[in-house]
């Protein structure tokens, strides 16, 4: 039993929002906390047009919609998370930044039952762990996938310190959320971004090379490979961005230069074609 009474999700954007909708519409109260003005109102959006969608597919009735909107808190204050018994933190990929806000977290949430998960694509979660100090064994890793209503699949990752009874509750919460858990251990990119990435870079650097064009790389690789979406068109839903941030764990984590960002890909985030989220990327989106 996961005994989860209310959730905290921390970082309100792609994959924030996702894990809060389906944490809410599993029956769980959610306090969703963002620290970028903007975000939340964004994110409150998200939610009304996805949970519309699948009431109009009939996947979901309008008042189960309804009961998920209204267990949904949105907070811009670190504090306004006190009392919560678990938390998934989805913030930007920076391991700096993640190690910074476990720290606080830590601090903020003492009891020894409050799970301090992450939702990392990539980065230890032993490294996390050491930054909360004494809670380190509450930190897990708690990987879901984009997009999180859609995707069956979360990566249960235990750091070097990880009890064995947090990782058995995160395998509960998981499978009370509707989805599969599958445990990894925990190396760089754990499993699904240590096979998934380096061929996303590729992908960049045949572009770069004239290999051939965008399109065409991913025709070859949906029709070629049976992949229902390009490596391409994949690394803009990702995120440009979050792509570059994951190959740098992995060249550092697996210590080898192979594993480093194509120049074009990086190039790309340094002129803020970051893929979906900016409106541009490979493609360009702004005119759907
Ligand atoms: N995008 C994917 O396909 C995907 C899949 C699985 C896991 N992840 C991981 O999930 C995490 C979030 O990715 P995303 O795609 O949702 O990114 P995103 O950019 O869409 O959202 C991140 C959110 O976190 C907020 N944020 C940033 N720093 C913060 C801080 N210090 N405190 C509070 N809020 C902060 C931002 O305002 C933003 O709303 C990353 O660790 C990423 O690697 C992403």
């Amino acid at each position: 039993m996961h005994n989860v009474k209310r959730l905290a999700v921390i970082g309100a954007g792609q994959m924030g929002g996702g894990i809060a909708q389906v944490a809410a519409v599993s029956g769980i109260d959610v306090t969703a906390f963002d620290a970028f003005p903007g975000a939340t109102d964004k994110c409150k959006a998200v939610h009304q047009k996805s949970l519309s969608k699948l009431v109009e597919k009939q996947k979901l009735t309008q008042d189960v919609m309804d009961a998920a909107l209204n267990r949904i808190t949105f907070v811009t204050d670190l504090e306004a998370l006190k009392g919560c018994d678990w938390v998934v933190e989805a913030i930007v990929e920076d391991a700096a930044v993640k190690k910074d806000l476990f720290k606080k977290l830590a601090a903020l949430l003492p009891g020894d039952n409050v799970v301090l998960a992450t939702n990392t694509s990539s980065i230890s979660i032993t490294e996390i762990a050491t930054a909360a100090g004494p809670a380190a064994p509450r930190v897990v890793g708690m990987h879901f996938f984009n997009p999180v209503p859609l995707m069956a699949l979360v990566e249960v990752i235990p750091g070097l310190a990880t009890s064995p009874a947090v990782v058995e509750r995160t395998i509960a919460l998981a499978t009370a959320m509707g989805k599969t858990p599958l445990k990894a251990n925990d190396r760089a990119g754990f499993v699904s971004n240590r096979v998934l990435m380096p061929m996303i870079n590729e992908a960049f650097y045949a572009w770069m090379e004239g290999v051939a064009e965008p399109e065409a790389i991913d025709g070859i690789m949906k029709l070629g490979c049976n992949f229902p979406m390009g490596p391409l068109r994949l690394a803009d839903f990702i995120g440009l961005d979050t792509c570059v941030h994951i190959m740098n764990v992995l060249a550092d984590g697996l210590n080898n230069d192979r594993y480093r960002a194509c120049p074009l890909l990086k190039q790309l985030v340094t002129a803020g074609r970051l893929g979906d989220k900016s409106g541009r990327g490979v493609f360009d989106y702004t005119k759907k």
